[in-house]
């Protein structure tokens, strides 16, 4: 008896799984759950069965079937950690660094997320809303499929919630799964410069408990997705102490902790985020050794953001082999943001990873997919093919996964499936 399936792909060269109950650590980065000659089935939006096409095809049947010869089926990307909704860029600033400016300078003198939170004040969510569905369009068809964002931009109390109400309105206008973070203390917003202790007191006591009413009265709480809460532990915005008072007041109302860490300078960041049982530490760019054996001891999963210092035009990146190697459970991310990282592609960022983090592309692809949504907290739904989360895949025009570290500066996502669904996507990017 076949069983009756709403879509079967077969005959791609490679079906890479990721698979794994748990973020991978260690050689099982080096897995990535390859079956070749593989066939992929989907019933209600979910995947039913994964396997080679010869025994696939002999079990189940499909009104709809996508021959994926000469291709690679893997799981749509996890990005982890950005600030995708934003208004106003920051090319100016680019040309500053350019000719030498850095970008700590620049938030010192005022420039920086400040000048990108001046812009985002003044647009309505729909002006935010309609800045940021091209940016997530540009996203889907570089292959991701679930994204994390961050508010940040707004850093007082309406804005932020207008930044919670732009992600939310988004998540229902466009096909990827958004998943919401509460980031008023991004930066000391200009109101309260030389009193940053008392703007965390505002956003501990007024900021977080008004978030965590919008969290529970939002469709993301009825879809049982999570709700985080983000800090970043950094000289000029904010320090150990004034970080631990943010994230605690956020466990308080149900926001789980994140946390921006030893981007330019190591504060401490790390042992906080493990103390906490944060669910990620983010950035990891100066760690030190005692912090790396710390978070490869803890349950935490540790994001770097390459497309970062390569936008920063730094030589020096996060040392995610050595953090790899000690056993620590390593994602990737873009962190798309107008000022360190305005970049969409995680494959770009797969693409860097390979060459300045000495990641093997296998590692790569787990950290940009199964660990990726560990580090959001929704890796039994997606991050994997595995029987019974949502089908979201990629159908990649070549016939070696690696292919996409290997190349860059092209897009070799040539179709995706969206909770079952092949998508029409835009080409004109
Ligand atoms: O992750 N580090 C802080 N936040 C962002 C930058 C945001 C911005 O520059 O607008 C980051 O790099
Ligand atoms: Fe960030």
């Amino acid at each position: 008896m076949m069983i009756k399936a709403d879509l079967l792909i077969h005959s791609a060269a490679q079906v890479v799984t990721c698979a794994s109950i748990m973020p991978k650590r260690g050689e099982a980065m080096q897995d990535v759950g390859m079956i070749a000659d593989g066939a992929v089935v989907v019933k209600d939006g979910r995947i039913l069965s994964i396997g080679p096409t010869e025994s696939i095809r002999q079990q189940y049947s499909a009104p709809q079937t996508i021959d994926a010869s000469g291709k690679v089926i893997c799981p749509g990307f996890v990005d982890p950690h950005t600030h995708v909704v934003y208004a106003g860029e920051r090319i100016g600033e680019f040309e500053q660094r350019i000719r030498g400016a850095t970008y700590l300078e620049i938030m010192a003198a005022g420039g920086g997320i400040v000048s990108t939170m001046r812009a985002t004040r003044q647009a309505s969510v729909v002006e935010l809303v309609e800045a940021t569905l091209p940016r997530l369009a540009q996203m889907l068809r570089l292959g991701t499929t679930t994204v994390e964002v961050k508010t940040g931009y707004g850093l007082d109390l309406d804005s932020e919630l207008k930044m919670l109400q732009a992600i939310a309105a988004l998540d229902l206008a466009q096909p990827i799964d958004l998943v919401p973070t509460f980031m008023p203390a991004h930066a000391v917003p200009p109101e309260f410069n030389g009193r940053s202790d008392a703007y965390v007191e505002w956003v501990t006591n007024e900021m977080i408990p008004a978030a965590a009413d919008w969290y529970r009265s939002s469709h993301f709480a009825e879809a049982g997705r999570p709700f985080f809460c983000d800090v970043f532990c950094e000289q000029n915005a904010f320090d150990l102490a004034q970080s631990r008072r943010v994230l605690e007041a956020g466990l308080v109302h149900g926001l789980l902790p994140k946390i921006h860490a030893d981007e330019f300078t190591p504060l401490g960041g790390v042992g906080l985020a493990v103390e906490l049982g944060a669910t990620s530490v983010d950035h990891l760019d100066v760690t030190t050794p005692e912090d790396v054996a710390k978070l490869a001891d803890s349950d935490v999963v540790g994001i770097v953001l390459p497309a970062v210092n390569f936008n920063l035009g730094s030589h020096e990146f996060a040392d995610a082999r050595a953090l790899i190697d000690a056993g620590a459970a390593i994602a990737l991310s873009t962190d798309i943001n107008p000022g360190s990282a305005p970049c969409p592609s995680q494959p770009l960022v797969m693409a860097i990873a390979t060459r300045y983090q000495q990641l093997l592309p296998a590692e790569a692809m787990n950290a940009a997919t199964i660990n990726a949504a560990f580090g959001v907290g929704l890796a039994d739904t997606v991050g994997s093919l595995d029987p019974g989360k949502q089908a979201d895949l990629l159908l990649l025009n070549c016939t070696d996964y690696r292919q996409l570290a290997y190349q860059f500066g092209g897009n070799l996502v040539d179709g995706v499936v969206k909770n079952g669904r092949l998508l029409p996507l835009v080409t004109n990017i």
